[in-house]
């Protein structure tokens, strides 16, 4: 008999580019991956991410702010879109919007989030630049657990980068951004797996048998 075990249901939150959503969907589209990409939601009509989505044929939805009349109510639709659409794991992956502590509580211990430095080094807008005008020789990616502040959440995985002498802010965010698509499916694929535990602040990896 062969068992077919079902992949986790996950969603992908982004407003621009979508350059780790392509990296994400990319290393989904490998049968032994343990997720599948099942939906896009943007805040940005115009996200290239959207178009990305739907050239993978994975539905993208745009859900616009200014459609709702304050953030809660608009936490609450995307919320009641993630549940009808059966999610597991919310990946923000340059969502610019701030999900609110309701919507964090709610799907508590199961949104994922990658930002642009070693947090919690330079947390916020412009990682990167704030990491050039610091002077700090290493930079780097972290993908985090998604807690109701500001990319404060329970560290999952960072990898570092050196800064170098001639570095710009768009050579040193392009050096990031390389490290970030290589997290972001890994840790899908270990939270998928349920590899990790969550003790106190520290995400720890558990080895599969
Ligand atoms: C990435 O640098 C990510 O760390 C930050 O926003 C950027 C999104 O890039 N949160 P992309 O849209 O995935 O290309």
């Amino acid at each position: 008999m062969v068992h077919v075990t079902a992949r986790l249901r996950v969603a992908v939150l982004a407003s621009g580019r979508g350059s780790n959503l392509h990296a994400i969907l990319e290393a989904a589209a490998r049968p032994e991956f343990p997720a599948e990409i099942v939906l896009v939601v943007s805040d940005r009509e115009r996200a290239q991410a959207l178009d990305r989505a739907r050239g993978h044929g994975v539905p993208a939805i745009v859900l616009d702010p200014k459609a709702y009349p304050d953030r809660d109510a608009y936490d609450a639709a995307l919320g009641a879109l993630l549940q009808e659409h059966r999610i597991g794991l919310v990946c923000l992956a340059g969502f610019m919007h701030i999900l609110g502590a309701e919507f964090v509580r709610a799907f508590a211990g199961c949104v994922l989030n990658v930002h642009p430095s070693l947090l919690p080094a330079f947390p916020g807008l412009a990682a990167q630049r704030q990491a050039l005008e610091y002077g700090v020789k290493i930079a780097g990616a972290t993908v985090h657990l998604v807690d109701e502040g500001v990319d404060t959440g329970p560290i999952v995985l960072q990898a570092s980068v050196p800064v170098l002498p001639g570095d710009t802010e768009a050579s040193l965010s392009a050096r990031i951004l390389a490290e970030e698509h290589r997290l972001y499916p890994e840790a899908i694929r270990l939270f998928a797996n349920r590899q990790l535990r969550i003790v106190g602040r520290r995400v720890l990896e558990e080895t599969t048998t």
